[in-house]
């Protein structure tokens, strides 16, 4: 018997925590409002059929079509995923999914993530499951074996997590040292904060060097320090690093999972300025130490604070895509003017501007 439904998977803003997941460290990511949808009709017999508005070529075939190698570009996020949860076992019959999405690609909000959940809660909605914290857990292990081993991306997880676990009004507390995700409600709404989201449109792609080279100095500096992670390292263990970039490389993923901890706290106690200050020290970070952010990146953090918010930084990887600032609401139309005439200034162009409102994770839409 075939039927329709329709089903949503968010874009994410990690609100701190960058480059801590594959350390085994801690994130505190939020859903946002833009999102990706799939409509999908149930089949009586093969292949699958996935389409999306935003890409020329369908994708056709069978989930074992879909393995490793088999499948390239766009298709290997949306129909990997229907490999990875039949390698775990899912039985999920014949599908046609059309997807459709206002998460910008190549904007450091998750597009990839968000297709892949959308696709991943679609496939288990057909075969009639109903989806409970365990099922996310479990997608959330298949939308990443998807980007691992079919699309060849070695990111951490946060992403998927994010999409698939986050729920209305809060973040989710990340320990990727075999922690259980944890809620922690925002309060930016009722506190009468915005959380801005500008996307520079530079693009970055996480298939390029500069990401998997981070990783690879991350988990270096961690061996030289005789340890399997650098969430076990302290800023002692730290010192003792000869090598000057690894050492900065350490010092950023030893003091930004500090700046996740203190950020929970400051929400917790409402205080503000605080939770801006932290996310600030982040950027600094992440821009000196890690050097994973770009001009357009430090631009809009600068002018941001200039303009008046508490707080602000890149989010996700970095390279381009986007940055998020921490402002009073009424603040918020002149933070987004100043951007956008400092992107004119400069000489760039446009940039984008997101709702950051605490959004809930992926699920049926009707
Ligand atoms: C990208 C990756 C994530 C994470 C971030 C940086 O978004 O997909 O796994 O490593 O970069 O925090």
């Amino acid at each position: 018997m075939s039927h329709d439904f329709s089903v949503r998977a968010p874009g994410r803003v990690n609100l701190i925590g960058e480059h801590t997941d594959y350390n085994r460290g801690l994130c505190l990511p939020i859903a946002i409002a833009a999102q990706t949808t799939a409509s999908v009709r149930v089949l009586d017999d093969g292949p699958s059929r996935i389409t999306s508005a935003q890409q020329d070529q369908p994708w056709v075939g069978s989930a074992a079509e879909a393995a490793p190698g088999r499948v390239s570009g766009w298709a290997a996020y949306a129909a990997g995923v229907l490999w990875a949860l039949a390698e775990a076992g899912f039985d999920v019959p014949p599908l046609d999914v059309r997807l459709d999405s206002t998460v910008p690609l190549g904007a450091g909000l998750s597009s990839s993530a968000s297709l892949e959940a959308a696709v991943a809660v679609a496939a288990v909605t057909a075969s009639g499951r109903g989806l409970d914290d365990g099922l996310r857990t479990e997608l959330v292990a298949a939308c990443r074996r998807a980007e691992s081993e079919v699309v060849g991306a070695p990111t951490g997880g946060l992403d998927q997590t994010a999409v698939l676990l986050a729920r209305e009004g809060a973040a989710v507390l990340l320990d990727f040292d075999d922690g259980e995700p944890a809620d922690v409600p925002t309060g930016f709404v009722e506190a009468g904060l915005d959380l801005l989201v500008v996307d520079t449109r530079v693009a970055h792609a996480l298939t390029d060097g500069g990401y998997g080279s981070r990783r690879e100095e991350c988990e270096r500096a961690a061996a030289r320090l005789g340890l399997t992670s650098l969430r076990a390292a302290g800023l002692d263990d730290v010192a003792r690093l000869d090598d000057d970039v690894l050492r900065r490389r350490a010092t950023h993923v030893v003091t930004e999972n500090d700046r996740v901890r203190a950020v929970v706290d400051a929400l917790g106690a409402r205080d503000w300025a605080r939770v801006g200050t932290l996310f600030t020290a982040s950027h600094a970070s992440l821009r000196d130490d890690f050097e994973v952010s770009c001009p357009e990146l430090d631009l809009v953090v600068d002018t941001a604070l200039q303009a008046g918010a508490l707080g602000a930084r890149m989010t996700g990887g970095g390279f381009g895509g986007s940055a998020i600032a921490l402002v009073p609401s009424e603040r918020a139309d002149a933070v987004r003017r100043a951007v956008d005439l400092a992107f004119v200034a400069a000489g760039l162009g446009t940039p984008g501007h997101l709702d950051g409102t605490p959004s809930r994770g992926a699920g049926l839409l009707t």
